[in-house]
Formats: structure tokens, C-alpha cells, sequence
């Protein structure tokens, strides 16, 4: 048994779709979650930034003495889980990614569309990702601008959202088999998203495989815990209505 929390942090609220996954495997795991939603959104900025805004989250999450530390942030995966490892060589460090081979096991042709962040669908570690399945099937990047500013807003399934959905989507009318949700904020659009793709179209996303990566690694390490299970909800912008908010996207079905 080993009570420390287990870290998490997104530029926002988005990694709180990943808490839910942690959540609901490791339903006796304290976790302790940083939004940095004072300098949302990370994806349109530069890997060096996001490499030293990663760090800063890193540092505030390791003062509560954590177990493991959950990157629910595809973007700053992307740009920083190797350096990461590499400075806390002893702490379990897990990153989500774009749930493409996921989409590719069930792949029944079509196509697949993958959601993200421009910063992660232009960094090399999706391109490597990618070159691993695009020979078998199509595979088309959609970056989502404006997305994750809805979902801050607390908006992922207003008019707004779906216009600027049915407007992403309209050039890939009858393409898409199943889309790929690859930034932690857009499954909080999904219902807005499957209205406007069709309950056809499969949604996707890496939070579940993040889990089970975290409770795989835990229980490798012997660092399971049998408590009660606590979220301790923390952000960057010192507001009361973002945790509000926060709350509220963590109890959402
Ligand atoms: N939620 C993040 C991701 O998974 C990034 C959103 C943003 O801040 O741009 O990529």
C-alpha cells in the first residue's frame, strides 16, 4: 500500500477526461491533478515553450510527494515525456498519445481521422506513430482550433462547438470510418462531435489505455493503493469558478 497521490496535469481541464479513466479503474487511488489554464492552450506553442511549461508542472505536482505522474496531455507528450524520464529516472512517468493503434485494431476501412493539437499532429513522435499504420489505411490529421478554448469555457456541446465542428468536418463527408479524440479536452465534445459525424462514425481516445498503463505500472512497482481515493483538484488561475468547472466536467457522464 503506498497512499502518495498519483500526479496529473493537462494545460487545462482536458486531462480530467483521463482522471475519470484513472478514476474508475483505481477507484481507491489518491490523485492530485494541475490545470494550467492560465496559459491554455498549449497546442499552438513552440516544443521549447512547452518543454519548460512541462517542467513547471512537473515541479509543482512533485511537492505533493507523487507516487507516479500521469502527462494527460497529448500535446505535452509530445514535447517532453523523453526529457521528463530522463530527469526523474526514479518516478513512474506516464504519457497519453493519440489512440491510433487502437482505431487501427478495429479498423473495418474508411478512414481514420485523428483530432489534435497542430503542435502534436506536427511533432515527430505522432509522425513516427503514424508511419506505423498509414501503409494499411487512411489516415487524415484534423487539427481542431478553437476546440479546447469551448471545452475552457465550459461549452463542448453548445451551437458553437457544433458549428465549428460541422465546419472542420465538412471535407471529410463519408471519408471517416472512426476518429481518433487525441487531445484530452475533446472527449468532452463528443456528443457535439457524434451528432455532427453520424453514430457511425466510432470516437476514440487514449484515456482508457492511460489508466490501465498506470495501474499496470503501479502494480509492477508494488505501489497499489487500498484506500478511499481522493481528487485534489488544483489549477494555475487562482478562480474559484475554474475548479467549479472542473468539478463538474470530473462528474460528468
Ligand atoms: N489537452 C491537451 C492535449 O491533450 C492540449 C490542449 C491545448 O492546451 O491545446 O493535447
Amino acid at each position: 500500500m503506498d497512499q502518495r497521490p498519483i500526479g496529473v496535469f493537462d494545460s487545462g481541464s482536458g486531462g480530467l477526461t483521463a482522471v475519470r479513466e484513472i478514476r474508475s479503474i483505481l477507484p481507491s487511488e489518491n490523485i492530485i491533478y494541475f490545470g494550467d489554464t492560465s496559459r491554455v492552450p498549449y497546442g499552438s506553442r513552440s516544443a521549447e515553450i512547452l518543454l519548460h511549461f512541462a517542467k513547471q508542472d512537473v515541479r509543482f505536482l512533485r511537492t505533493f510527494d507523487i507516487k507516479a505522474l500521469v502527462v494527460a496531455c497529448n500535446t505535452a507528450t509530445s514535447a517532453a515525456i523523453h526529457d521528463l524520464r530522463e530527469a526523474y529516472p526514479d518516478t513512474i512517468v506516464i504519457g497519453i498519445e493519440p489512440a491510433l493503434k487502437l482505431a487501427y485494431d478495429r479498423y473495418h476501412g474508411g478512414g481514420i481521422g485523428v483530432m489534435a493539437t497542430p503542435m502534436t499532429l506536427r511533432e515527430e513522435k505522432f509522425e513516427a506513430l503514424m508511419h506505423r499504420y498509414d501503409q494499411s489505411c487512411r489516415i487524415y490529421k484534423i487539427p481542431a482550433p478553437g476546440l479546447v478554448e469551448l471545452v475552457e469555457r465550459g461549452q463542448a456541446d453548445s451551437p458553437e462547438a457544433e458549428s465549428l465542428l460541422r465546419e472542420l468536418f465538412a471535407p471529410y463527408q463519408g471519408k471517416l470510418d472512426e476518429v481518433v479524440l487525441g487531445c484530452t479536452h475533446y472527449p468532452f465534445a463528443a456528443k457535439a462531435i457524434s451528432r455532427v459525424l453520424g453514430s457511425g462514425v466510432a470516437l476514440l481516445d487514449g484515456g482508457d489505455g492511460t489508466a490501465r498503463e498506470t495501474r499496470r505500472r503501479l502494480a509492477e512497482a508494488g505501489l497499489l493503493e487500498n484506500g478511499t481515493g481522493e481528487v485534489i483538484l488544483t489549477n494555475s488561475l487562482p478562480d474559484e469558478s475554474i475548479l467549479e468547472l472542473s468539478r463538474k466536467l470530473l462528474d460528468e457522464k
